[in-house]
């Protein structure tokens, strides 16, 4: 469609002005303080998907933030696309890393710098756009398209599963398209067929009633931050990375010779991965590799870990207590509510009697997702990358979680296709959040493809 990619380049100073409007609200989902700038965002939403010629666009509140909903079901007999995205983001600290002004859109060598760039409001704004092209420009889109921009993903989708369970008729459809993640590079497209789950904890071991001088206690009783320390070292075998809880891995889908065939066709290299990152070497699970370490197997991840003194100087402390956030990412078929509480009896049993021991799970948690390369929707991915990239995508498992994918597939019986166009060093959740704009414009041209050779499929 000629037409529509003369509009593309026609309209991107205003396209970019937009964006910048959208990220300069700070819909910080997990900081409770944003409430006003989440519903400010939501509002946003709506002018956008009322500007793009949609239908039916309304907010839908929810028990947390709203949901954004619009549709055009004009396409007589075509399929229908469900349009997903999310509208908040990460919160931004530490702020004194950031080289510019978080929420200030600053584009320098060809790239947008800002939080929400490239996760998500950069990449679901391309949708906005492509669906408000076809409908300017056309008066219609190829395909039926129902588009849904949540605000609480980076907090774990906490009640958008219970929307979707409530609005089944509404939400239903042949295929879902999200731009919510990596290509391999830009000369490397690729797409995602899969999602690791997570699931979320923080444990406190206390063993004393309030903090000691170090001297007067210290030899006299359990010091809890080394406990803590014992404790999480049991969790994790250092030379295999073999996670130690018992009953972990029933679950695990393992990988096929097939699948492990597949992932190694991916460029990759080790060396240049570590770098890329300041590490000296990749480390991680015996016997796979990092890709399959990466995007096809489960991790046990410390966030956080603190207790006694940690500001300046010395001061000669027995703490009272000490703390670490623990999160594991899953892959199918583990259940996520499955492994906290294995997590946890076994935490608790490797306790020694000179604790007590505190365990908080938290709902930021969401299954694994698997989508099959063999279908009418990811043919249509790959061959609108064709054209626009002149080169087959490359089929990648992302090492993130999207929780409301395996929703979407248990409550809706369809499969996403997750068509994103991030890059690996977008600083995604970092300080220096990143897009660059040949994605955002590529991303335009490949969403357009994509619904025009989707259509053709039913
Ligand atoms: N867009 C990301 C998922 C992702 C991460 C895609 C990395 C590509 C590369 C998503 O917004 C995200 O960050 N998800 C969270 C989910 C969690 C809070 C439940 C994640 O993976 O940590
Ligand atoms: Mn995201
Ligand atoms: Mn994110």
């Amino acid at each position: 469609m000629k037409e529509l990619l003369d509009y593309f380049k026609a309209n991107e100073a205003r396209y970019l002005k937009e964006l910048t409007e959208f990220i300069a609200i700070p819909s910080i989902s997990a900081d409770p303080a944003r409430r006003h700038d989440i519903s400010k965002t939501a509002t946003f939403v709506e002018k956008q998907l009322k500007g793009a010629g949609l239908k039916n666009v309304k907010q839908y509140p929810t028990k947390g933030n709203p949901v954004v909903y619009g549709e055009w079901l004009g396409a007589k007999g075509a399929p229908t696309v469900l349009v997903y995205g999310h509208y908040d983001v990460q919160p931004v600290d530490p702020v004194e890393k950031w080289k510019t002004p978080p929420f200030e859109m600053t584009i320098k060598n060809g790239k947008m710098f800002a939080r929400g760039t490239a996760d998500d409001k950069g990449q679901v704004f391309i949708l906005f756009k492509v669906i408000e092209a076809y409908l300017k420009n056309t008066k219609q889109l190829p395909v039926n398209v129902k588009v849904i921009v949540e605000g609480e993903e980076e907090v774990g989708s906490t009640n958008l599963a219970t929307f979707v369970k409530k609005n089944q008729r509404l939400l239903s459809c042949d295929t879902i398209l999200i731009a919510d993640t990596n290509m391999l590079g830009k000369d490397t497209p690729s797409i995602t067929y899969g999602l690791r789950g997570l699931t979320y904890l923080e444990v406190a071991v206390t063993s004393l009633s309030g903090d000691q001088h170090s001297g007067t206690y210290g030899g006299g009783v359990a010091n809890p931050i080394q406990v803590l320390a014992e404790m999480l070292v049991q969790c994790k075998d250092p030379k295999t990375s073999k996670i130690k809880i018992p009953g972990f891995y029933d679950d695990v889908v393992q990988l096929t010779r097939k699948d492990r065939a597949e992932l190694a066709k991916i460029p990759h290299d080790d060396m240049h991965y570590a770098r890329a990152i300041g590490a000296t070497k990749t480390f991680g699970e015996k016997g796979y590799t990092t890709i399959e370490r990466t995007g096809a197997r489960p991790t046990f991840e410390l966030n956080g870990i603190w207790g006694g003194h940690t500001g300046e100087g010395v001061k000669t402390v027995l703490p009272a207590s000490a703390h670490a956030k623990v999160s594991m990412r899953l892959v199918a078929n583990q259940q996520p509510d499955k492994i906290a509480k294995l997590f946890i009896d076994y935490f608790k049993s490797i306790a020694p009697d000179t604790v007590k021991v505190d365990v908080k799970l938290y709902d930021n948690n969401g299954h694994a997702a698997l989508t099959p390369l063999d279908s009418p929707a990811m043919r249509a991915a790959a061959s609108a990358i064709k054209k626009v990239y002149k080169k087959d995508p490359y089929y990648t498992r992302e090492g993130g979680s999207i929780p409301v994918v395996a929703d979407f597939q248990q409550l809706l019986g369809v499969d996403a296709i997750l068509l994103g166009f991030g890059l690996p060093d977008d600083n995604l959740h970092a300080p220096n959040e990143k897009f660059d704009v040949s994605q955002f414009r590529a991303g335009l041209a490949t969403t357009m493809y994509f619904f025009e050779e989707f259509a053709k499929t039913k």
